[in-house]
């Protein structure tokens, strides 16, 4: 396939509270990591890849062959890295040699829309190196110190980054072969490297399931409707 898409799913998940890693924490009867692949897999055919934590490797296998149904032969299960950048490198050194594009997306925000997913990869078709889905910021933004408010924020020159985050393959391998220190997504690590980064429509889905709070808002998404 041109596609590659890497599916994070090597955190510990410890802002969560439960004794599983996140991806392993049940929705409702699909775990956060099903839930994930099942919106990977409605996109366009692609290598998935997904990155589990060490010792969960057969477990990931498991969700993995559930989800991908005729496509199990494009998927496969690396093992990640202590930072959630370790944990891409690991997976962009499993990518088949013929792809040409690579998507990161976060199996934590397990509810992303198949749209998105179309959304990044039309924009890379149509050549843009590196593509972010994005969310208008809602809350009103001050920038502190201590227990002062120092400046209003313009939050209409602001935006919540989301996954799944594509590029074009070159892009991020030569990025990641230069990458000195962390960045807080592989967006940032891309544009630290020189490179112009793109923006298309995120979704409110697409929440990244961090707190108990974000697993009863995914629970309450997914459960069938009373009306
Ligand atoms: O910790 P956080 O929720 O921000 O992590 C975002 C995504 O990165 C999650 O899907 C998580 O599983 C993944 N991750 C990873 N390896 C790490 C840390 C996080 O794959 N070492």
């Amino acid at each position: 396939p041109r596609i590659a898409i890497i599916v994070v799913a090597a955190g510990s998940g410890t802002r969560l509270g439960a004794t599983a890693p996140k991806a392993f924490v049940g929705i409702d009867r699909h775990t956060v990591l099903r839930h994930a692949l099942e919106g990977v897999f409605a996109a366009p055919s692609a290598q998935v890849i997904v990155v589990a934590p060490a010792g969960r490797e057969g477990d990931a296998l498991t969700e993995l062959l559930a989800a991908s149904g005729d496509r199990r032969d494009l998927a496969s299960v690396v093992v990640g890295g202590a930072t959630r950048q370790e944990s891409v490198a690991a997976g962009l050194a499993a990518v088949w040699p013929d792809v040409e594009f690579v998507l990161v997306h976060d199996a934590a925000r397990a509810l992303t829309p198949p749209d998105v997913f179309g959304r990044v990869l039309d924009a890379l078709a149509d050549g843009v190196p590196a593509v972010v889905p994005t969310l208008p910021v809602v809350d009103t933004l001050k920038q502190v110190s201590g227990s002062d408010v120092v400046a209003a924020v313009d939050r209409s020159q602001l935006a919540a980054a989301q996954t799944p985050q594509g590029f074009a393959r070159v892009v991020i391998d030569s990025a990641y072969a230069v990458a000195d220190r962390e960045y807080t997504d592989d967006a940032a690590l891309v544009a630290a490297a020189g490179r112009a980064v793109a923006i298309v429509p995120g979704d409110t889905r697409s929440f990244k399931i961090t707190t108990p709070d974000d697993l009863d808002r995914a629970r309450a998404l997914v459960a069938p409707s009373t009306a």
